[in-house]
Formats: C-alpha cells, structure tokens, sequence
C-alpha cells in the first residue's frame, strides 16, 4: 500500500512506537506471527523471573541463541528510514518495544528502549549492568563478584526501566503524529502510549485491535512503507 503524501513536515514533531516487526525483514523472527518465538515456546518459561529462576541455563541458552542470530543480522531500510527522519523533523522520539539494538545501529538517536536491551548483562547480586556483545560459553554467565548475571531485558511482570514509560507519554503527547510499526499492541503499557496519539499512522501487514482507530492504517511491511513516508 501506498503511503499518503505530505504526512510529515520539517516542523512536525513525531514519535514512534516499534515492534518485533521492524526487525522481521532484518531475519529476526517475531513474537507472535507465524513462526514467532510464542508459537513455539511458553513465554512464561523464557520470559519471566520465574521461569529464569527454574532454570536458568534453560532460558540463557534461549537467550544466546537470539544474542548469535541478532548479531549476524543488519538493519533494514525500515530501520534506516527511521534514522532519516530524525535528521528531517523538528522534534523525534523513537518508543522501541525491541531489545535488539537494530534501530542503534541504523543510526537512531533518540530513542527509548522500554523493554530493555538484550546486549545488557546485569549482576543479579551487585546490580552492576555492563553492555557484552562477545559469545557467552560457559551460561548461565557469572559477574566478577561471583553473582549470576541476566539478560538486561524486561520480562512479563516486571517494571520498564526506570523512567523509560514516562518520557515516551511525554513524547507522544506532545507529537503531531504517532508511528505505529510492527507491533501487534497487545502488550501493555507500551499499546496504551497509541490511545495517547492525536494522529496515528499504523504499519502492519496485518489488522490490530487498533487499525479502526489509526488515522491511517497501512497495510505492508516496514521495509517497504517507512521509506515511502521521507518522500514529500
Ligand atoms: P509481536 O510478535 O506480538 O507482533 C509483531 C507484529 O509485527 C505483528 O502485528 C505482525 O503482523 C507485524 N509484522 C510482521 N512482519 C512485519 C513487517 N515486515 N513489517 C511490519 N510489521 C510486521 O511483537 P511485538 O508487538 O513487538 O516483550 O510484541 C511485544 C512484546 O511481546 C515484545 O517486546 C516482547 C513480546 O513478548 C517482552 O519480551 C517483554
């Protein structure tokens, strides 16, 4: 689908909410499409305390094979286009649900990471964080305190980083537009920041439970339409 013309301006002020599947062209699967990480595993035994906790080498030899896969993957022209449209409008939030650091490398600034990082290793005894993207051999991985180390991702049930939910409000209502791409917005409070939006620019291949509601509901990837939107 083509995208409308003249949506943004250099005096626009945008935020954007990003999924899972703005990483889907870059080879990285998604939650819960086909073929998503929740078709084939039980969330609630790789991503929550409780199921770390049960066992950990279990959930971090999950976790490294993701870690390996993410590594050998690029960013997309999806990713890019975001980091373009940074440089062209007058105020830029990028709201990311990912933990993949794609929109990092694609040159994104401003962003917010409200489900963590999964390159963050962090100290379950000292609580030290330190960002390792090395091969982890030996799992579960130890800190140099002798404390067990965990991914510096936010499992369900658990708070978003401190701060991280207050300033993506911020940006989204203070934005003309709001960017929705690659998210099912089925998980909360992240799909509440859309509600907040005064106009909102969906890009799903696939219907959510907010396409009705989008100002614009694009149906494609974003690959194809995140680029289409730089073209005024
Ligand atoms: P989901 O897997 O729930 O949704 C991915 C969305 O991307 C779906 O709506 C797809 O239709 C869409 N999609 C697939 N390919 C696409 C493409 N090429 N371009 C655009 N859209 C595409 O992933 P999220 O919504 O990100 O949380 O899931 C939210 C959270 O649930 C994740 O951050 C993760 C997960 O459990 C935690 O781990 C805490």
């Amino acid at each position: 689908m083509q995208a409308p013309t003249g949506l943004l301006k250099p005096s626009s002020k945008v935020a954007v909410l990003t999924g899972a599947g703005v990483s889907a062209e870059s080879g990285i699967p998604t939650f819960r499409s086909n073929g998503g990480y929740w078709n084939q595993h039980r969330f609630e035994d790789l991503a929550t305390p409780e199921g770390f906790f049960s066992d950990p080498k279990f959930v971090w030899i999950w976790y490294e094979e993701r870690r390996r896969a993410i590594a050998a993957a690029r960013p997309n022209a999806g990713h890019e286009a975001l980091a373009e449209m940074e440089k062209r409008v007058a105020a830029f939030t990028l709201i990311t649900q990912n933990v993949d650091g794609l929109h990092d490398l694609a040159g994104s600034k401003n962003v917010i990471k409200l489900h963590g990082d999964i390159w963050t290793l962090r100290c379950l005894k000292c609580g030290r964080e330190r960002v390792d993207r090395s091969e982890l051999n030996d799992l579960p991985p130890f800190c140099a305190c002798g404390g067990m180390l965990r991914p510096g991702v936010v499992w369900f049930g658990e708070m978003l980083p401190e701060g991280a939910m207050e300033r993506a409000t911020a940006a989204v209502r203070a934005a003309d537009v709001l960017i929705v791409a690659g998210t099912s917005a089925q998980v909360y409070p992240a799909a509440g920041l859309i509600t907040m939006a005064r106009t909102v620019i969906e890009i799903n291949p696939e219907a959510t439970a907010f396409s009705d509601d989008a100002t614009y509901s694009l149906r494609g990837t974003s690959a194809e339409i995140l680029p289409q939107l730089l073209l005024d």
